[in-house]
């Protein structure tokens, strides 16, 4: 039996395990799930060295690391670093799960569960991959190396020092990461791009303390209503945000990129299937996959302020809050536009109230390499897997720590998504599309082999 045969005769088992990993409600932003972000560390280090891996803990002053590694193959075989993400975001609205979110149910070939496809069952594709490789060739085809984080879903605060004071450890000729979609079952896709982060907090203050808003409203500005009055100008009616400098540095997309993005461009109906928006905004100069892929956002992620509880009370708060972010594209610097939005949001607030922008957390964005040996590798694979040569995207989303590992490493890295449009990350209902984990597990062992043909 081959690992592709062996894999496929153990879907069953595999998708079992898949659900008591994304039973741990491991949610790293919320301090009262640590037991179980140490449970999920621990679960996946038990696999791992179950297989065969040398596997260890780190600690950090936030989660733990799991790390784990497989060298066997020898010093002329080349060596691969995986990384992935065992966190999970909230699960807020819990109102709006058709099932509890950690109580993994499968309907109509989907599993529903927070992180199935974020990112758990991305990683989890690799960690079978490796047991099918493993057990049937008593071998891999390459050195492999884990390194899975608690924090992902918090900005990666003390993954980026572990990764600087660990070259060695990490050490690697390719970095492989699924934590990304395809554009669906029929088209697979390789993304190339995703944008980078700079996420920040406005805090806008009046009076001292909330006033009566009968005796005071009238004569002190309300601070939340400057806050929207601050908020409103961040933007113009084009949707191009107005901050002096936004753009300066963004690099644009090549002719090449552009007619590559173009064969299968994201149309608006798609939008409006996808989230039942009655149409869609923004730069109306550039397209949508572009809107998404290739220019930067500026992002009203919350609002809180004043009497937010049941019923009426008629008060005019002390303070306002916005939770802030932009997401950013090559060759945009995060503390850069930091400076910029602190130095804007200064000058446009109004003069009876007074404000601060605080940053919370960034990241850089990544653009990688479209035209390499391991690229022209990971098409084959997943052409091999899904039956279709895969297109390249560039994706919205961040994932902070490929530029570090691209000018650290000094590796390709190569973005194998195994999730689809539709999952629901970071929203109710998330599931993983089960018949996408198979074709996972296959496109990693394809890919692997590869690697050392
Ligand atoms: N898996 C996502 C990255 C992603 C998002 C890929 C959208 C494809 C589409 C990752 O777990 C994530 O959500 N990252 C955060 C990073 C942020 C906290 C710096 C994100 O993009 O919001
Ligand atoms: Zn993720």
């Amino acid at each position: 039996m081959n690992a592709l045969e062996y894999a496929q005769q153990n879907k069953a088992r595999f998708t079992e395990e898949l659900i008591d990993l994304v039973r741990i409600p491991s949610i790293s932003t919320t301090p009262a799930h640590r037991p179980d972000i140490q449970r999920a560390a621990e679960w996946i280090a038990g696999q791992l060295k179950a297989i065969g891996f040398e596997t260890r803990l780190y600690e950090t002053p936030g989660h733990p690391l799991v790390y784990a590694e497989w060298l066997a193959a020898g010093p002329d075989a080349p060596t691969v670093l995986i990384y992935g993400h065992y966190d999970v975001q909230p699960v807020e609205p819990l109102s709006e799960w058709l099932t509890p979110p950690f109580e993994p149910t499968v309907r109509d070939g989907d599993l529903f569960a927070r992180g199935a496809s974020d990112d758990k069952g991305q990683v989890f594709a690799h960690i079978k991959s490796a047991q099918a490789l493993l057990e049937t060739e008593g071998k891999l085809p390459v050195n492999l190396k884990f390194i899975i984080e608690g924090e992902e879903e918090n900005g990666s605060p003390n993954l980026d020092p572990f990764i600087l004071s660990h070259t060695d450890l990490l050490a690697a000729d390719v970095v492989l990461i699924s934590d990304t979609s395809s554009r669906s079952l029929e088209q697979p896709s390789i993304v190339y791009a995703l944008r980078g982060m700079c996420y920040m907090e406005l805090e806008v203050r009046g009076p001292r303390r909330d006033l009566h808003s009968g005796s005071y409203g009238g004569a002190v500005h309300n601070p939340a209503q400057a806050l929207c009055e601050i908020v409103a100008r961040l933007h113009d009616g084009n949707g191009t945000v107005t901050v002096p400098g936004f753009y300066d540095a963004v690099r644009p997309l090549d002719e090449d990129e552009r007619a590559e993005l173009n064969k299968a461009p994201y149309t608006e109906d798609e939008l409006k299937r996808e989230t039942g928006v009655p149409a869609a905004w923004g730069e109306a100069e550039y397209r949508l996959h572009e809107r998404i892929g290739a220019r930067p956002t500026l992002e009203v992620n919350g609002l809180v302020g004043g009497w937010t509880g049941h019923g009426a009370k008629t008060v005019l708060p002390a303070k306002a809050l916005a939770k802030i972010s932009c997401r950013l594209v090559a060759d945009q610097k995060p503390q850069a536009i930091y400076e910029l939005v602190k130095a804007y949001v200064a000058q446009i607030t109004p003069p009876a109230v007074t404000s601060e922008v605080r940053l919370l957390h960034t990241g850089s964005s990544a653009i990688t390499d479209r035209h390499s040996p391991v690229m022209e590798a990971a098409m084959a694979a997943y052409e091999e897997a899904w039956g279709r040569r895969p297109i390249f995207m560039r994706e919205g989303g961040s994932i902070p720590v490929v530029a570090l590992m691209q000018d650290v490493l000094h590796a390709p890295v190569v973005l194998m998504g195994f999730g689809l449009p539709d999952d629901g990350a970071h929203a109710p209902n998330e599931k993983l599309t089960l018949e996408c984990f198979y074709r996972g597990i296959a496109t990693s062992i394809s890919f692997l082999k590869r690697l050392n043909a």
